[in-house]
């Protein structure tokens, strides 16, 4: 059995009268300690997938399995432990508490599961170690992004769920924390799931799951995926 699987996921947004199917049957496994891309056009339905991977949402119908466990199965009160303890997400707009420090911010998230990581330790991987007192509005958005990887990471979770993670920052800074996202993945050994809409980025997955139109479109192993650095668009 697959770390995750998605096994022939709908699902569809009711409102009012009007149905939207954002999903339509979706397939695919993950393994442990992969880098995964999922890659396509805006609506396309890569954040429902996200999501209901993420236990922040429920498919309307289908199987999916994470970790041996049976989520799409999970009530409200199970779905929370999950999303607290063994899931990180990291969003394109970072998200951080504007009245807490980098160090706070990170402190935060870790109090709500049951097994964190070191605080200091975290912040110092992510590379702002010289930051930890600062808010956020005292540093740029790359540097915000960063904390809101070691706020997700902190947290010890299975998973990191990455939402176009570098859709607002420029290109540099961009590629600056894809490198940090792959490195964390390889070297904590973290399953990495990052959406994007920019095919190019897809070069650096060791697995590309492409979605059209709420259906997977292709699944793709790459044996040698390109270093980000040596990837341009
Ligand atoms: N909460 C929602 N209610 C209604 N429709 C939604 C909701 N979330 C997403 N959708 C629709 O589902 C489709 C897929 O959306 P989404 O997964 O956000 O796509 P992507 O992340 O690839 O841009 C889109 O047509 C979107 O408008
Ligand atoms: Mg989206």
């Amino acid at each position: 059995m697959s770390f995750i699987e998605f096994r022939n996921v709908w699902k569809i947004y009711r409102m009012g009268n009007v149905k939207i199917k954002a999903l339509t049957g979706t397939n695919f496994t993950i393994d442990e300690g992969e880098f995964v891309v999922i890659a396509g056009a805006s609506g396309a339905g890569k954040s429902t997938i996200l999501n209901l991977l993420g236990g922040m949402d429920s498919q309307t119908t289908g199987k999916i399995i994470v970790d041996g466990k049976e989520i799409s199965e999970y009530n409200n009160k199970k779905l929370t432990t999950y999303r607290r303890n063994d899931i990180g997400f990291v969003f394109q707009f970072y998200n951080l508490v504007q009245n807490l420090t980098v160090r706070e911010n990170v402190e935060l998230a870790t109090q709500i599961v049951k097994d964190p990581l070191d605080i200091d330790e975290t912040i110092k991987a992510v590379g702002l170690e010289d930051r930890i007192s600062n808010f956020p509005s005292q540093i740029s958005g790359g540097e915000q992004q960063r904390v809101a990887i070691a706020r997700a990471l902190a947290k010890n979770p299975k998973i990191l769920l990455c939402d176009e993670p570098t859709g607002a920052l420029d290109y540099n800074t961009g590629k600056q924390i894809l490198k940090l996202l792959y490195d964390t993945c390889k070297e904590k050994k973290v399953t990495v799931v990052v959406i994007t809409h920019n095919l190019a980025i897809s070069a650096m997955g060791d697995k590309v799951i492409k979605v059209k139109n709420g259906a997977v479109e292709s699944i793709t192993l790459n044996e040698n995926p390109v270093s980000i650095d040596d990837i341009e668009w």
